[in-house]
């Protein structure tokens, strides 16, 4: 097993096993962990694909109660030894090919990680948590399992599951298989199904981190088709925070939405983030960079989520609008810039361009 120091000398109340904690959301529910509940072990599992980045959780990685493993959760041997050796009695699933682009271009990717891994996971879960109580496996999804959906409707928990691209139909996928574990086996579980996310240390590949990239380097913008497709974006905190809620307050069993209830226009979005950035680096054109380019295949019209059941029965609520989100996304971005070096350097510019420009 890939594991590094076991810290066996410490009692810990609970040894919590978070995969894809190295990637953009998970390095946040690592985080807020680690620090918020130092008598958890947390084990960090990711396999350090492009996404991956340790350099996300550099503030953490000395602490007692954290522990990183690089290895995949395809891997099934390797889950058996990690839920053995640390006795793992809380899973939060995020690891997963994430970008809905690369789905198109590799969709049997997208089936390995987020189909085949999960039900790894499950099949450990289930075996190791027989006869234990107390066990939880938390599955970390997403709103474009429910597809596309017309103003002024929102998606609910209930609304039926309509997949539209390989990453979606891959996410519903392996959400209908935690469903059947816990109607199966009886395996304990929540699912969460939350929209777009944005915020410090998402990989420049999305919208947001891309176009903060751009703009400073005074790139082009690719928007795809006229930019009128709608997203309902949530600050990445946030989202850590109701995961952290669900976790310890959500009801086994059930579903919940998460969402912020920001629905922007892509367009819009994009010339907000340009004015943002034009007053923060003194400039005043920024918005010239933007250029219409061909659309994704299949690209979703529309997201949007209610998050009623989250408001109602726990009380979340975000704490940030856009405007507020974007602010401190586009100052972590300008003050951590080696970071987007690193990354946007090499083999990434060669997938870069061949993906935006060269089409
Ligand atoms: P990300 O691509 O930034 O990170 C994914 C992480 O998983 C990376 O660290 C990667 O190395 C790791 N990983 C990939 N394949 C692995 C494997 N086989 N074994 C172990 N680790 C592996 O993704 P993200 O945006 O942080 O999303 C995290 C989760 O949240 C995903 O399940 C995603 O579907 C879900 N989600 C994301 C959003 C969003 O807007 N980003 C919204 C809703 C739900
Ligand atoms: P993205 O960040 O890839 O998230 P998702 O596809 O999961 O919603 O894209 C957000 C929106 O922005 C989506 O409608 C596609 C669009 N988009 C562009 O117009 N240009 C781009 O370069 C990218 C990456 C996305």
């Amino acid at each position: 097993m890939a594991a590094g120091n076991i810290k066996n000398t410490i009692v810990l109340e609970r040894n919590i096993l978070i995969t894809g904690g190295a990637g953009f959301i998970g390095s946040h529910v690592v985080r807020k962990f680690v620090l918020k509940y130092p008598q958890y072990r947390i084990v960090n599992l990711d396999k350090l694909t492009y996404a991956g980045n340790l350099e996300n959780l550099k503030d953490v990685e000395k602490r007692d109660n954290y522990l990183f493993v690089k290895g995949d959760i395809a891997d099934s041997k390797l889950l058996h030894d990690l839920f053995q050796e640390y006795s793992i009695k809380g899973v939060i699933h995020l690891a997963a090919e994430s970008h809905v682009d690369r789905s198109i271009s590799d969709p049997l990717s997208f089936i390995q990680t987020n189909v085949v891994g999960t039900v790894n996971l499950l099949n450990a879960a289930v075996h190791y948590w027989q006869s234990q109580t107390d066990c939880l496996f938390y599955h970390i999804s997403t709103d474009e399992v429910y597809g596309s959906i017309a103003v002024p409707d929102l998606f609910t928990e209930t609304t039926s599951y309509d997949p539209k691209s390989p990453y979606s139909a891959s996410k519903a996928s392996s959400d209908h298989f935690v469903r059947a574990y816990k109607n199966t086996y009886k395996l304990p579980i929540i699912i969460s199904n939350c929209s777009n996310n944005y915020g410090p240390c998402q990989f420049p590949e999305k919208l947001i981190p891309l176009c903060i990239h751009n703009i400073h380097s005074e790139k082009p913008l690719p928007i795809y088709g006229k930019g009128e497709n709608i997203r309902d974006w949530l600050y990445v905190e946030d989202h850590a925070s109701a995961i952290d809620l669900l976790f310890h307050e959500g009801t086994v069993g059930e579903t919940y939405n998460i969402g912020g209830d920001n629905q922007w226009k892509n367009i819009t979005l994009v010339r907000l983030l340009c004015s943002i950035m034009d007053r923060k680096l003194g400039r005043s054109n920024s918005e010239n960079l933007i250029e219409f380019v061909k659309d994704r295949p299949g690209h979703d019209a529309r997201y949007a989520i209610d998050a009623c059941k989250i408001q109602n029965e726990l009380g979340w609520r975000p704490r940030l609008d856009l405007e507020e989100g974007l602010e401190k996304t586009i100052d972590w971005y300008l003050e951590n810039e080696d970071w987007l070096e690193r990354l946007t350097s090499g083999q990434y510019q060669q997938y870069y361009q061949e993906q935006y420009f060269n089409r």
